[in-house]
C-alpha cells in the first residue's frame, strides 16, 4: 500500500512551519495562481474535484461553495472547523502542526473564490501547541503581505465536543452557548451573524491549494471515482504503530492495520475495528477487506467519519466500550434536546449495570429500546452519533453482552484493554468518571 501525501506531503523531511520552508516546495503559488483566477473559476475547479468534506460527512466542498447565497448585501464568512474533539481523531492536529502555511493558504484561496474577506479558524481549546504553531505562522503570512484584503481569525473553543457541530460552531464564535440550530436556514444561506458562510474542515481546506495548483480533473482522478484523492488516517487502538498516514481513499482497512499499523501487539487477535472515530459502527475482522472510502465502509454497513481507525483486541470488553463511548457522548450531550440528554444518561445507567453484572435480561431490550428512541429524534447528530454504535455493539457481540447478565459480572474482570482509557474525567481531580449522577 503506498502513503501517498498531499496535505503532509514533504512535512517529514522539512519544518514547513517557517515560511521560507513552505515557500521553497511551492507553498503559496496555488494562492497566487488563484488570485489571477475570477473566484467563480476557483469554485467550478473545486466542483470539478469532486473533493468530500473530511469532517465527518463527506459532503462535495465544491457543491456547498457554490450553494453560498449571492448579492445579499451582507459579508460572506470562511469558518475553519478545528474542533477536532471526538475520540480517536487527530489528523487536523497533526496538519495545523506539521503544516500550517498550507491550511492558511487553502483559506486565502477559499477566500477568494467565495468572495470573503473574513475567516475564522475555530480551534479546539486544548490544542494549545497548535494554537501556538498557527499563530506564529499567521504572523509569518501577514508580514509577508500574503493576505490581501482577508483577515483571518484564530479562534479557541472551551473544550466541547458539541462546538464542532457546525452550527453549534456558529454559536459559540458569535459568543452564545454552544448549542445546536435549527435548519433551514442552512450556514450557506444564513449562518455567521446571519451572513452566508462556508464551514469545513481543516483537511478540507488544507487540500484546495493542490486542486487549484493541479486542477480539479487532475485531483478527482486520484483514487476511486466517487471519492478521489487523500485522507490522513488516524490509527490508534491495539496496533504497533499508531499514528497519522496519509493513504489514497480507497486503501485497504487489512493493509492499513497490518502493513503500515504492525498488526495487533503481543500476539493477540483482531477482534473489531471502529473506522471514523467513536461515533461510527464497529465492523468484525470478516469485513477486514473493505476499501477505506465513503461508500465501501457505507456498503460495510458503517461510516468512514474523520477517518479515525480505532482497533479493537481479543482482550478489550465490547460493553465496556459501549459504556466508555456513551459515557463520552452523555458528558458532551448540550442537553438542548430531551431525547439526546435523558437518552445518554438511561443509556449509561443501563449500560453500567451491564458492565457491573447488576442488569435484568429485561434491561438489555430496554437498552436497545431506549437507543430507539434516541436515533433520528435529535436535534443534531450527536444523539445518534451516541445511540447508533451501541445498537452496533449489541447486534454484533450480543453473546458478550449476555455473559455480563448471565454470569453476573464482567467476563473479562478488570484486565479489559480498555481499563482506565476512553472515558470522561473528572474536571477537578481528572479521574475517571465512574458513576452517573441519579
Ligand atoms: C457532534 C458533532 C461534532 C462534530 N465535530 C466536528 C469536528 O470536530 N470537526 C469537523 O470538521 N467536523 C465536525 N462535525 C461535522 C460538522 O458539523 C460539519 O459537517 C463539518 O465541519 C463540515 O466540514 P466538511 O464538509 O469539510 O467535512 C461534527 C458534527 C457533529 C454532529
Ligand atoms: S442531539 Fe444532543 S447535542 Fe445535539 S442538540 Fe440535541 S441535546 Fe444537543
Amino acid at each position: 500500500m503506498a502513503i501517498r501525501e498531499l496535505t503532509l506531503a514533504h512535512a517529514g523531511e522539512r519544518d514547513l512551519s517557517k515560511l521560507a520552508e513552505y515557500q521553497a516546495i511551492g507553498g503559496y503559488k496555488a494562492l497566487a495562481k488563484a488570485r489571477k483566477m475570477k473566484p467563480e473559476a476557483v469554485v467550478e475547479q473545486l466542483l470539478a474535484s469532486n473533493l468530500r468534506g473530511r469532517g465527518g460527512a463527506g459532503f462535495p466542498m465544491g457543491r456547498k461553495a457554490s450553494f453560498l447565497a449571492k448579492g445579499t448585501g451582507k459579508p460572506t464568512y470562511l469558518c475553519v472547523n478545528a474542533d477536532e474533539s471526538e475520540p480517536g481523531t487527530f489528523k487536523d492536529r497533526e496538519i495545523m502542526l506539521l503544516n500550517p502555511h498550507r491550511l492558511i493558504e487553502g483559506c486565502l484561496v477559499t477566500a477568494h473564490a467565495i468572495e470573503s474577506q473574513n475567516v475564522f479558524i475555530y480551534l479546539r481549546g486544548e490544542y494549545l501547541d497548535v494554537f501556538e504553531v498557527m499563530r506564529r505562522a499567521l504572523e509569518d503570512a501577514r508580514k509577508a503581505g500574503l493576505m490581501g484584503d482577508v483577515t483571518i481569525v484564530l479562534h479557541r473553543g472551551a473544550g466541547a465536543y458539541i462546538c464542532g457541530e457546525e452550527s453549534a460552531l456558529l454559536e459559540s464564535l458569535e459568543g452564545k452557548r454552544g448549542q445546536p440550530r435549527p435548519r433551514p436556514p442552512f450556514p450557506a444561506v444564513s449562518g455567521l451573524y446571519g451572513s452566508p458562510t462556508l464551514i469545513n474542515n481543516v483537511q478540507t481546506i488544507a487540500t484546495v491549494p493542490v486542486i487549484v495548483e493541479k486542477g480539479g480533473e487532475w485531483y478527482a482522478k486520484i483514487g476511486p471515482e466517487p471519492s478521489p484523492g487523500t485522507v490522513v488516517f488516524s490509527l490508534s487502538g491495539n496496533v504497533e504503530r499508531p499514528g497519522n498516514y496519509e493513504l489514497l481513499l480507497g486503501s485497504g482497512l487489512r493493509e492499513l492495520i497490518y502493513d503500515l499499523g504492525g498488526g495487533i501487539p503481543d500476539g493477540r487477535e483482531l477482534k473489531a475495528i471502529i473506522p471514523g472515530g467513536s461515533s461510527t459502527t464497529v465492523m468484525t475482522p470478516d469485513q477486514l477487506d473493505t476499501d477505506l472510502d465513503f461508500n465501501s465502509v457505507a456498503e460495510a454497513g458503517s461510516q468512514l467519519g474523520a477517518a479515525a481507525v480505532i482497533v479493537i483486541d481479543d482482550r478489550a470488553c465490547m460493553v465496556q466500550l459501549a459504556l466508555r463511548s456513551t459515557q463520552f457522548y452523555m458528558h458532551e450531550s448540550c442537553g438542548k434536546c430531551t431525547p439526546c440528554r435523558e437518552g445518554t444518561r438511561w443509556m449509561v445507567q443501563l449500560l453500567q449495570k451491564l458492565e457491573d453484572g447488576r442488569a435484568e435480561q429485561s434491561e438489555l431490550d430496554l437498552l436497545l429500546s431506549v437507543c430507539d428512541r434516541v436515533l433520528g429524534k435529535c436535534l443534531c447528530a450527536l444523539g445518534d452519533f451516541a445511540a447508533g454504535p451501541v445498537v452496533e455493539y449489541v447486534r454484533n457481540f450480543r453473546d458478550e453482552f449476555q455473559r455480563h447478565i448471565d454470569e453476573g459480572g464482567c467476563p473479562f474482570g478488570g484486565e479489559s484493554s480498555l481499563e482506565g482509557t476512553f472515558a470522561p474525567v473528572d474536571q477537578h481531580t481528572h479521574a475517571p468518571v465512574a458513576e452517573v449522577p441519579a
